[in-house]
């Protein structure tokens, strides 16, 4: 058994740490204007012009929730999480608390239900993103990081506005959600930022404070999500630490530990490319390798990953997105033993240079995942007395070891620059590899270890 102990909270983390990997959908009226789903702030647009554009025209004929599942399942993900409401403030379910909902565009469907009923059917967990931030509704407050902050009479927009309003309407929203579409697994706020979080902009239009739990009233949010799904998990960004914690674009080298030592459950989200809703013109999309080297990474220390698709204004995703979910796929499906169940390799296991390890939960397996292909052998440390049987885990095909005696080692002589003189002998294997790398983005190194 993995001796890592992680903090017990009130959702049921279980599976998640199990299946380790997960889709991020964002979708909204911003896949219309394409670049980048903050296109509103980014450009200081109203509403009026916003919903004579693109509400007024929104629809995704060619949004298949299946084909989207069908993808997500075969790139090896377990579960997904839906944006059913981005900081534009439009609704993709059929809410009976606002009109700015997908139901009143042409497209005329519930997406939220299409995508409820589709990902179910095959098998994934379902996560509902919900975003705390609404540039649209009319009692969400003016502040740093809102469309219409630039304006001269932003003050006095302001007047009148009372998140007391806006905090009861997410609440009913959020209770639409958690009744109206089964079990849902996973609940993701979208967040929580100081006054000066943005371009170190210190706010003057609400009241200098940025928004947290006080506004969102997290507490009753919190009382309420509970009430209706008491095992459903809840992330952090309501300003109030629940299930999981979640690092955003970055990679963390380590897991993330509370004061007592006890570990934190973390899921980080990332993009394929620079934006989370379909963005045409971005061109920064990650290589195949490095999307599989952060979910290895990313179990390896500990941790969760929810990579995130963009569908474009017509529901689908585009050949990019298609093209790197089928780089997970093609590695996932004869590598994914690595990943699911697996957690950050024990302490008395030395990743060897170049390599990520993880490890069984039941603590009988490591995997040796191979960032850079070694020439002719793999030397690792402190395995002499421990490894049984070792294998390729894509082919099962053996790989043939044996332990270094300390008299028999000149320094290097062994897998060139891994081998260190003062540790030579250090109850060392070396791994025969074959001079040429199997045809694996990331080949990994199955080692079964005596019980
Ligand atoms: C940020 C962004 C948002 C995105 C989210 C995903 O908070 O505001 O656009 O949905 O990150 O983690």
């Amino acid at each position: 058994m993995s001796s890592y102990i992680r903090r017990k909270t009130p959702g049921d983390t279980d599976w998640l740490v199990h299946d380790r990997f997960g889709m991020f959908i964002h979708f909204g009226l911003y896949a219309m204007p394409a670049r980048h789903e903050w296109i509103r702030e980014r450009e200081d647009i109203p509403n009026e012009v916003y919903d004579e554009k693109y509400f007024k025209r929104f629809n995704p004929d060619l949004f298949d929730a299946r084909d989207i599942a069908r993808r997500a399942k075969a790139a090896g993900m377990k579960y997904a999480v839906l944006t059913t409401r981005h900081h534009e403030g439009f609704s993709l379910f059929d809410t009976q608390y606002s009109d700015y909902k997908i139901t009143n565009t042409p497209f005329g469907r519930d997406l939220v239900r299409e995508y409820v009923d589709a990902f179910r059917a095959e098998g994934l967990k379902i996560g509902f993103y919900y975003s705390l931030l609404d540039w649209h509704h009319p009692h969400y407050t003016i502040d740093q990081c809102h469309p219409l902050r630039n304006r001269p009479d932003a003050k006095e927009l302001n007047e009148g506005r009372d998140m007391k309003i806006y905090a009861e309407f997410m609440r009913n929203q959020v209770r639409e959600l958690l009744t109206n579409y089964g079990k849902i697994d996973e609940l993701w706020f979208d967040f929580s930022f100081k006054s000066d979080w943005y371009n170190g902009k210190y706010s003057f239009l609400d009241g200098g404070k940025g928004k947290g739990p006080d506004e969102w009233e997290s507490e009753k949010m919190i009382e309420l999500v509970r009430s209706l799904q008491p095992h459903i998990v809840i992330n952090d960004r309501l300003g109030i630490e629940q299930d999981i914690i979640t690092p955003e674009q970055r990679q963390l080298k380590e897991w993330p530990q509370h004061e007592n030592g006890e570990y934190r459950t973390w899921e980080a989200c990332q993009t394929f490319s620079g934006s989370w809703g379909y963005y045409r013109d971005e061109m920064t999309w990650k290589s195949p390798k490095m999307l599989i080297e952060m979910l290895i990474k990313t179990v390896a220390c500990g941790g969760n990953l929810l990579m995130n698709v963009g569908p474009c204004a017509r529901g689908y995703l585009d050949s990019r997105a298609c093209n790197a979910l089928d780089a997970y796929a093609g590695w996932m499906k004869y590598n994914s033993r690595s990943i699911y169940g697996c957690t950050m390799a024990e302490p008395e296991f030395t990743a060897p240079v170049g390599t990520w390890l993880t490890q069984s939960e039941d603590g009988e397996r490591l995997y040796i995942h191979l960032f850079s292909y070694p020439y002719g052998a793999l030397v690792m440390d402190g395995l002499a007395d421990k490894i049984e049987y070792a294998q390729f885990l894509h082919d099962a095909s053996e790989i043939q070891f044996q332990p270094l005696a300390v008299e028999r080692v000149a320094a290097g002589s062994y897998g060139g620059s891994q081998v260190r003189g003062d540790k030579h002998g250090a109850g060392q294997i070396k791994f025969t590899l074959p001079p040429v790398q199997p045809d694996q983005l990331v080949p990994v190194i199955e080692v079964f270890l005596k019980k």
